[in-house]
């Protein structure tokens, strides 16, 4: 029998979930154009996650120094390890001035350089004359609270264009014709307990990632990989989710993050013995390696007995070095986190340190225009007709197996806006909405019923946790065959407990266990395809070092992992790479000469 609930639904052109960054500059983007946009989003827009991106916005503005739009895609193939898709990461590129000119037009207060121009920073992985040049400053920064500036801007801008916001509004289900196109998607009003149908020609998902999969993670609470949680129900795919991005300096105990751009204006890594140990792992570009080389880095010292600290088990980072004013200008926000998580003042003391889980490269599969894909043998980049992600829930792919820092708030606002473009061709804002299926919304509402009278054994904390420190251990900055085999098994007892949830407290309003039970269902399957696609890659590329393969292997495994979760059963399929660019040398465009796979050393 169908679970009664009473809902209110509603009709809009496009509905965006999320609030994030790209969420934001999607729903911006769309609402410019005239459509009927909703905004749909768990927490208020401006406490979404983006708002804790530091450091800043890649873009080769060419402020500090010469740069152009083809270094800037060189560093990015080459960051991700010859994984992302070519066409994908040429637009990012192309695109990334002008989507930060317009955000300086609507209103971001980027930090200034004495001319008045937008400030850039050098971030690791950057750099010039396609990788044998030095470091360039192409991270726009607003001092570290980039993301910050951002968010408030976007938002903003967004209620001037009419956009409409449900706020507090937690997404359950997508709502799917029986042809498979997305019409929608049923939510919970958080604060009221009441339901709502959302009934929308264009769904697009920005739910952001999913750290929260892990034990210690950069990541907000709320990262809790919602939208893969509900593209698996709706037995839609993830892509490449065994690429899981430490950041090198997350905060030693509590993860909190300390931005790149802290080395990014001088700072630097040391060990036990003081030494500035990256000088030896990457002797060109040292603490400005890309994220994946410090974190192994960094790991490598801690295990051969050089880390700090009482049990050996930490780094340094090292500011004390730089101007008090320089540190009081550009580095303001991560001088108070490392007062109040660390205890420590960056003026006097180093910060203790440690990789931290911070991004996801994997996520939900799309061209570069944000389309969802469902990839099969016969057509590997097939669409699914009215549904759209962005941000860190798509996969574009642009990051592949690695992401530049400051590539993220990029693609943010690269793809959000790409997002809206496409919008505005395929979705006719005279044609009438579609009719719902019924049977997939009753399906959402029993879903949800379901939870929400859960009496099993198993309380959401404990069987979080299991998982949280089970892919901690087993999906780790290292992988081995043993661990990943064992985080298989254990992943698969895990996720198959999600029968057994036990929910106490079963309102409608403010009723957190409810809401922190969902988030589990949605973090498990994102964790399974993880430690599943991990498992069965039998190589080392970008941040999957697996300890037995310690080689790239292009022959047979520059491919993408697709991963369809149906309970804890994981099917595991691949699909190509996409090698060609949008547009050839002769074009404009960059060689392919200069983009082929080589050694990746920095
Ligand atoms: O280090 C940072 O400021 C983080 C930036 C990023 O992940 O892109």
């Amino acid at each position: 029998m169908t679970a009664a609930y009473e809902y209110e639904t509603h009709e809009y052109d496009v509905v965006v979930i999320g609030a994030g960054g790209a969420g934001l500059r999607a729903t911006l983007g769309m609402a410019e154009q005239g459509l009927r946009t909703a905004c749909v989003t768990k927490v208020f827009p401006t406490r979404s996650h983006t708002v804790a991106a530091q450091g800043g916005i890649a873009a080769s503005l060419s402020n500090m120094g010469p740069d152009n739009w083809q270094w800037h895609m060189y560093d990015t193939v080459k960051g991700s390890d010859w994984l992302g898709d070519t066409d994908a990461m040429e637009y990012l590129a192309r695109e990334a001035p002008k989507a930060v000119y317009e955000l300086e037009h609507y209103g971001v207060p980027f930090s200034r350089t004495e001319e008045g121009k937008i400030y850039q920073r050098p971030f690791g992985g950057h750099t010039t004359e396609f990788g044998e040049g030095p470091a360039v400053q192409r991270t726009c920064a607003a001092a570290d609270r980039t993301g910050h500036a951002i968010l408030h801007t976007l938002y903003g801008q967004s209620v001037k264009n009419n956009a409409e916001f449900y706020i507090e509004y937690f997404a359950l289900d997508l709502i799917m014709s029986e042809d498979g196109q997305c019409q929608g998607v049923v939510c919970w009003k958080l604060d009221d307990g009441t339901m709502h149908v959302f009934n929308a020609k264009m769904v697009v998902l920005a739910t952001g990632g999913y750290g929260r999969a892990y034990f210690s993670a950069t990541s907000a609470h709320t990262c809790t990989g919602d939208g893969g949680g509900m593209v698996a129900r709706a037995g839609l795919p993830m892509q490449d989710m065994e690429f899981v991005q430490f950041h090198p300096t997350g905060i030693y105990g509590s993860g909190c993050l300390i931005t790149e751009g802290a080395r990014g204006e001088g700072g630097y890594l040391t060990n036990s013995e003081g030494e500035r140990f990256m000088e030896r792992y990457a002797p060109q570009y040292k603490d400005l390696a890309p994220r994946d080389y410090v974190s192994r880095s960094m790991t490598m010292e801690i295990r051969e007995g050089r880390g700090v600290g009482e049990n050996g088990d930490h780094i340094h980072l090292n500011l004390n070095h730089l101007p008090a004013e320089a540190l009081a200008e550009r580095l303001p926000g991560i001088s108070e986190s490392a007062k109040i998580f660390a205890g420590v003042d960056v003026n006097k003391e180093p910060i203790p340190v440690l990789p931290t889980v911070h991004y996801n490269m994997g996520g939900i599969p799309t061209n570069y225009w944000g389309e969802v894909l469902n990839p099969s043998a016969e057509d590997p980049t097939a669409v699914v007709p009215g549904l759209m992600a962005v941000g860190e829930a798509g996969c574009a792919s642009v990051h592949g197996a690695n992401r530049l820092g400051s590539n993220s708030l990029i693609d943010l606002v690269v793809f959000g806006r790409a997002s809206a473009i496409r919008a505005g061709k395929v979705v006719d804002a005279d044609a009438s909405n579609p009719v719902l299926n019924q049977a997939s919304v009753d399906a959402a509402f029993d879903r949800f019923d379901n939870v929400r009278n859960a009496k099993g054994g198993a309380p959401t904390a404990e069987l979080r946790l299991e998982m949280q420190r089970t892919m901690q251990a087993d999906a780790a900055v290292f992988r081995t065959d043993k661990t990943l085999k064992e985080g298989v098994e254990k992943m698969t007892d895990i996720a198959a407990k999600i029968d057994d949830l036990h929910v106490t407290d079963t309102s409608l309003v403010w009723n957190s266990d409810l809401m922190e039970t969902l988030e589990l269902t949605n973090l498990m399957p994102n964790a399974l395809a993880t430690i599943h696609g991990a498992e069965a890659r039998k190589e080392s590329r970008g941040a999957h070092a697996h300890e037995d393969y310690s080689d790239r292997d292009d022959k047979n495994w520059r491919v993408h992992t697709v991963s369809r979760v149906d309970g804890n059963k994981v099917d595991l399929t691949y699909r190509p790479v996409i090698k060609d660019p949008l547009t050839t040398e002769d074009e404009g465009g960059i060689s392919l000469k200069k983009i082929a796979p080589k050694a990746r050393t920095f």
